[in-house]
């Protein structure tokens, strides 16, 4: 069976929708991209999930009466495991890498705590918590890159893992490969590195920023990716781990739950499709040097990103900022805590990164 729509007629409406619409408060109004409104908070990919991914979940859907089949979690397993020449024991599965993070956290929490940077993603850190997992912070360096000095200085007795964002988000800001090789191997021998390569597709130099080598070497290191960035499968709930085997076997051993049918079918369609990736890749650099060009046009600097997102210091009330984008159907993101002016703008579709450059020119001078 196929499914036939016509993709620009979706994107039209919504676009029209966009620029005509006032906001309908839902239930829903936090998640998911409500209608006639243009979402640049959450670092998603608008361009996926890749037709070939839509029709493999669409007929997946038919074997949805039936937990994850073997033979299809084994099939992709096995495609991640030979792209990054590991073995099937170096793998997790989870839905969504946030699963596979806040397992990790969970299970080395127990032994120990946690260091991280002082600004990061932190979805996995509530549930943590809750979870009587401890941790502590290490600020950034005045530019707001992730200062390996300081957590390396900081790492004792008491700390078991140490995570690290690679690219960061907030920041968009990536550490050199090198550098961080060479620290992962220095603290190594003392706490677990845990890498979240949620945007590795998206740098500049993918196998040079990666940890997979470090893995391949049997290091202490677990490096975290996902399926809901470059392969544009947010809503798909699929990410997956690497990892020395007992370090995998940990993780799994804290999971709270197992990836659904649709989204494994739709990952194992899209993982190798390299004409996707280059597609989407290139979409999301073009999105990203709009967005660059109208805030330099505006007297702003944003921070040098290699994602899908970046983040600007705006001068002035990012949470007021982002209330009057709002009004105007263009949803990004407030101010995060300790960083009140400074905003962050996901890519959306190009065509909605047009109107994004007109309003927020608009709002800006107004
Ligand atoms: C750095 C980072 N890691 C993980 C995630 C969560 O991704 P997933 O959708 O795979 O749970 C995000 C989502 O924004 C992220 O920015």
């Amino acid at each position: 069976m196929s499914i036939q729509f016509n993709r620009r007629d979706v994107v039209r409406g919504m676009v029209n929708g966009a620029v005509g619409l006032a906001l309908t408060p839902t239930v829903f109004s936090q998640i998911g991209a409500p209608a006639g409104k243009i979402a640049l908070r959450y670092n998603e990919n608008p361009y996926g999930p890749s037709t070939k991914a839509i029709q493999a979940a669409y007929e997946a859907v038919n074997e949805s009466a039936y937990y994850a089949p073997i033979p299809l979690q084994n099939s992709l397993l096995t495609m991640i495991a030979n792209k990054n020449k590991l073995s099937r024991e170096n793998l997790v599965l989870s839905s969504g890498s946030v699963e596979a993070l806040g397992a990790a956290f969970v299970a080395w929490g127990k032994k120990g705590q946690i260091l991280i940077p002082g600004l990061t993603f932190s979805d996995h850190f509530n549930y943590s918590r809750k979870m009587g997992i401890k941790m502590k912070s290490v600020p950034l360096k005045k530019d707001l890159s992730i200062d390996l000095e300081r957590m390396e200085a900081a790492v004792d007795d008491n700390v078991s893992l140490i995570y690290i964002c690679n690219p960061n988000n907030p920041t968009g800001l990536t550490l050199d490969g090198d550098e961080l090789r060479d620290f992962c191997r220095s603290v190594g021998g003392k706490a677990t590195v845990l890498v979240d390569e949620a945007y590795n597709e998206l740098t500049d130099n993918p196998t040079y920023t990666a940890m997979t080598d470090l893995v391949r070497d049997g290091e202490n290191v677990i490096v975290i990716r996902t399926f809901s960035k470059i392969f544009g499968m947010a809503g798909m709930r699929i990410g997956y781990g690497m990892a020395r085997p007992d370090h995998a076997k940990t993780i799994i051993g804290h999971l709270v739950n197992y990836p659904n049918v649709p989204g494994l079918a739709a990952a194992k369609a899209i993982y190798d499709d390299q004409k996707f990736i280059t597609f989407s890749r290139n979409k999301v650099l073009k999105g990203r040097n709009m967005v660059i060009d109208t805030l330099r046009t505006n007297g702003l600097e944003p921070l040098t990103s290699q994602t899908n997102f970046v983040y600007v210091d705006l001068g002035r009330d990012a949470s007021e900022f982002q209330r009057l984008m709002a009004e105007r159907n263009i949803l990004i993101r407030g101010a995060y805590d300790g960083y009140p002016t400074y905003s962050r703008i996901s890519m959306g579709r190009i065509e909605e990164l047009e109107i994004f450059q007109r309003v927020f020119t608009e709002v800006f001078n107004s």
